[in-house]
């Protein structure tokens, strides 16, 4: 089927978002029927509708002479249906555009078909887009403290980071994503001298993260009792900033091990680095420079010799730069950091994704490099998100990321053990469980606004009713089990022989017009940052999917024609679901 050609519109792309075609059909006649106004000035004021109503324009916000009705009449006077657009009606202020059906299954479908085959970004191309082109993008979270507790800020960051990289990618952004490591400061000091006393070769090989982390709570105690340790440890973090190699030799061998066993974690989550660094990669210069700088702007004042600067006139208080002994500070190497990174890559942008509780430190460092007039400052942004309350395993409060992943499989483990039947059936449960687990961990996190504080709870989220992971999982599961089920449906023909006309069910228009909103969900995504709209769009298809499942039927169908066209739906269905769930790093399964 070939639709009518519309206007080219900038910002539009009917190529990759069919209903950007629709659009502009019906700004066309709005503006064809309201002079001076153009088809791209109606355009932008072309939305989705309200329940039941495909597009909507709001008459009032192109200003122009004359009563609303007038206008609404004067529109609707000329209105002729077309290929595109079936119907209007005139409401209030505002004008409700109805697409054709049959134009508008067809012409979803077969986008949505035609576009499947993966891109650089790992996502099928449907709901890709271009805006990114030639830009480059550092995205920086997760960053947890090696020898510290991996706390749930920190999976919070890996969640909503991972997320944010898919975004770009698909966004045809060249993205490198990247882990800040919190691999330096006077702790590794405090943790050199413990490890003389508790430090073990063998279990430091078995689990670094968690040895260099026993290591830390028994040397910290030591340290309450005992002042001398506190200053034997920041004698050997000076040592080890002045690059002292005796001092740095074993410390290397923990930061080695640890990243190691990380990148596993991160593996099973799905999530990927491009680079680990940390902040024991900044150089010295940059500190320097910032703190001279500032200097002469006269915002350092020296309190017993450390180094503060005052940005109390930004509402932005004071912070310690240096401290007496010279050594740096977490600020300092976020300022000398990122200017690192504008040398190295040349950054169209860069994202910190770190939660609220660090807003006044991003402030500030922020501040500061606008201070110093790099004309790259303002590129840098803040991705910030709430608290998780209530997150411990069954054994207590967990510190570690393995703790995290371990107890959702068990806990999912159990979940899926109570209906034996299909218990039965799942071929490797150890690894479905994993997955579903993971999900719910993931929707959980990323259903509401970032900067929400949510309840963690195993039981909402490892629940197959209600808006969840695991329920996601079964709605994909469903969808694919479709070709296992019906072989005498397949092959499919080529889809100009597909009767995409059967398609008349209201449940199977509202599941096309649903893939055909794609594309902008991902937009959308890209302007806010949230994960949760793409969450609300996976339950909105997969809700439409499951009302379908009984009117919409497959199994059971006599008609085959109608049959096949219902199951194409049903993979375009798939396909869509498949993509948003790996836009948001979830595995999609095939079976469980
Ligand atoms: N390692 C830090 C922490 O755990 C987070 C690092 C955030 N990124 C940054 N550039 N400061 O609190």
């Amino acid at each position: 089927m070939t639709l009518p050609t519309v206007p080219e519109v900038p910002g539009a792309e009917p190529s990759r978002a069919i209903l950007d075609s629709f659009r502009i059909s019906i700004a066309k006649r709005v503006a064809d029927a309201l002079p001076p106004l153009t088809v791209e000035q109606v355009y932008s004021g072309v939305d989705y509708g309200k329940k039941g109503v495909d597009f909507t324009v709001a008459l009032p916000r192109f200003r122009l002479p004359g009563k609303v009705d007038e206008l609404a009449k004067a529109v609707i006077s000329q209105f002729q249906a077309d290929d595109y657009v079936e119907s209007v009606v005139h409401d209030k202020a505002f004008l409700h555009f109805t697409c054709r059906t049959s134009s508008l299954v067809r012409a979803v479908l077969d986008q949505v078909h035609a576009l499947t085959n993966e891109t650089a970004s790992g996502l099928p191309e449907y709901g890709t887009n271009t805006t990114g082109k030639g830009k480059k993008i550092i995205i920086e979270y997760s960053s947890p403290n090696i020898a510290k507790s991996f706390h749930v800020g920190h999976l919070r960051s890996t969640i909503i980071g991972a997320f944010l990289t898919n975004l770009y990618k698909a966004s045809g952004w060249d993205v490198v994503a990247m882990n800040y490591l919190g691999d330096w400061g006077t702790q590794f000091g405090l943790i050199a001298v413990g490890f003389e006393k508790y430090g073990s070769e063998e279990a430091l090989q078995k689990d670094a993260i968690k040895h260099l982390y026993d290591v830390y709570v028994q040397v910290n105690k030591d340290a309450e009792a005992d002042p001398e340790v506190k200053v034997a440890a920041a004698a050997w973090f000076k040592r080890m900033e002045d690059g002292d190699e005796a001092a740095l030799k074993n410390w290397r061998v923990w930061r080695e091990l640890s990243v190691k066993k990380y990148a596993e974690e991160y593996e099973r989550l799905n999530v990927h680095f491009d680079v680990y660094t940390g902040e024991s990669k900044v150089g010295k210069k940059w500190q320097d420079v910032a703190l001279e700088r500032l200097n002469e702007m006269g915002l350092i004042s020296d309190v017993e010799g450390a180094k503060l600067v005052d940005l109390e006139k930004w509402k932005l208080g004071k912070a310690v730069l240096r401290k007496k002994d010279g050594t740096s500070i977490y600020l300092t190497r976020d300022i000398g950091g990122a200017i690192e990174r504008y040398e190295e890559y040349k950054f169209d942008k860069m994202i910190y994704v770190v939660s609220s509780q660090q807003d006044l430190h991003l402030g500030q460092f922020f501040k500061i490099l606008k201070l110093m007039e790099f004309p790259w400052a303002d590129r840098l942004e803040h991705v910030n998100y709430g608290l998780v309350l209530g997150m411990s395993t069954r054994k207590g409060t967990a510190v570690f990321l393995d703790q995290i992943i371990r107890e959702a499989a068990s806990v999912m483990h159990e979940q899926m053990r109570k209906n034996e039947e299909k218990y039965a059936a799942v071929e490797d449960p150890e690894l479905t469980s994993l997955e579903v687990g993971l999900t719910g961990i993931k929707i959980q996190d990323m259903a509401a606004k970032r900067i929400n504080n949510y309840n963690f709870s195993w039981d909402r989220m490892t629940s197959f009713e209600g808006d969840t992971g695991p329920y996601l999982q079964y709605a994909h599961v469903r969808l694919t089990s479709l070709t296992r089920k019906n072989p005498e449906l397949l092959p499919l023909p080529p889809p100009s022989e597909i009767a995409t006309d059967t398609l008349i069910e209201p449940a199977a228009r509202e599941i096309a017009f649903l893939l055909g909103t794609y594309p902008d969900v991902v937009k959308t995504a890209l302007r806010t940052h949230e994960p949760s709209g793409v969450v609300t769009y996976l339950f909105k298809l997969s809700h439409a999917i499951s009302s379908a499942w009984e009117t919409v039927v497959v199994k059971g169908e006599k008609d085959v024609e109608k049959a096949r066209a219902r199951m194409w739906l049903y993979l375009c269905a798939r396909d869509v679901l498949g993509a948003a769930m790996r836009l948001l790093s979830i595995r999609p399964l095939d079976r469980m």
